[in-house]
């Protein structure tokens, strides 16, 4: 019995953040050994916010490091980047040719950055397109993200149902993973943390950065409990400690953000020792290989595909 295929990706935007990795590595790391698995590193997608070719490069190495300090083996799943494998593209083309754009227009992701200031350009407009070529290149059944993508992973299924009715089955349909004990993380805004709505709690920043967002998260003066504060925290924390913690704290936001600052760390300083010995070589062998296996399963994919739709002559 060959194993299910798990596929997840995240945008080299910007430093990944502690929504990401409760989000989607966490889950992903615990996931992954069970499944034949790839993990992506979309630089395409992250083209829709990043114009600035140094700092691109450097987001794509670092996500890399930080896939690698969080544990995934890269001789255990598939590291690759995006923009490596042609395929993608040409196959959100295809996609492009049978989503509607009405049906584009319900997204949410879509509206709520062109609300935040971000520039409505058709990349940001057609993102879930090529995210749904990402996913159904690769027959992918099993998409571990966090509960802000649960429609991308819808827009991925009416692609693959849309091109399966059009030109008969060459697509699995794929099912999202989202850990309902995550949510949607807040950022220190109390907003939907992002890479790009500049209100994150780094997930790799040193402790003092670290200490610096908690210590800027938004507090309502009503309540004993700071709710943005208690929503990162329970993430780190089993239910009895942080009752326990909460409740011995009541009302004392300062006290509660400290021992918050202090279990970010405890989970994230092992993590970031081992990243520290991660070097930029050693990312791009881990991305070369990984682009080479991603591309033999791409290119085989495309062959059928290309006859379905009558372009092979
Ligand atoms: P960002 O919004 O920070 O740019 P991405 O879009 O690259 O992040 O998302 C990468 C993964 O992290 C996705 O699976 C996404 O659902 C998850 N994720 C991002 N932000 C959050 C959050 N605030 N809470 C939970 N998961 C998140
Ligand atoms: N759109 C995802 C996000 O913003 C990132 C992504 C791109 C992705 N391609 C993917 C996630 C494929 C899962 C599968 O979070």
């Amino acid at each position: 019995m060959s194993k299910k295929r798990l596929l997840t990706g995240l945008q080299s935007s910007g430093d990944l953040h502690i929504g990401n990795y409760f989000g989607a590595l966490k889950p992903f790391v615990e996931q992954y050994e069970m499944y034949d698995s790839m993990l992506m590193v979309a630089d395409y997608h992250a083209l829709t916010s990043v114009k600035e070719p140094a700092i691109l490069r450097q987001n794509i190495i670092n996500v890399v490091k930080d896939y690698l300090a969080v544990g995934i083996d890269p001789n255990k799943a598939v590291i690759f980047q995006q923009s490596t494998v042609l395929e993608h593209m040409e196959l959100a083309w295809i996609f492009d040719c049978l989503v509607t754009v009405p049906f584009l227009m319900q997204g949410h992701a879509y509206k709520d950055k062109v609300a935040k200031g971000l520039e409505a350009n058709a990349g940001l407009f057609t993102y879930p397109v090529l995210m749904a070529a990402d996913i159904l290149l690769y027959n992918t059944d099993v998409v571990p993200v966090g509960e802000d993508q649960r429609q991308h992973i819808e827009y991925a299924r009416e692609a693959a149902t849309k091109f399966n009715n059009a030109f008969g089955n060459a697509f699995t349909l794929p099912e999202e993973l989202i850990l309902k004990s995550t949510g949607v993380v807040p950022g220190i805004d109390g907003q939907k943390m992002s890479k790009s709505y500049k209100n994150i709690v780094p997930l790799f920043g040193s402790k003092e950065e670290v200490a610096k967002a908690v210590m800027s998260i938004v507090t309502d003066s009503s309540g004993d409990r700071p709710e943005h504060v208690y929503a990162i925290h329970k993430l780190f924390k089993n239910e009895t400690e942080i009752e326990a913690l909460y409740t011995e704290h009541a009302g004392k936001y300062k006290a509660l953000k400290e021992a918050l600052i202090e279990d970010i760390e405890a989970t994230i300083a092992p993590m970031r020792e081992q990243r520290a010995h991660i070097s930029d070589d050693d990312v791009k062998k881990v991305l070369e290989e990984g682009g080479e296996k991603a591309r033999a399963q791409a290119e085989k994919k495309m062959i059928d595909i290309r006859q379905r739709v009558g372009v092979t002559l």
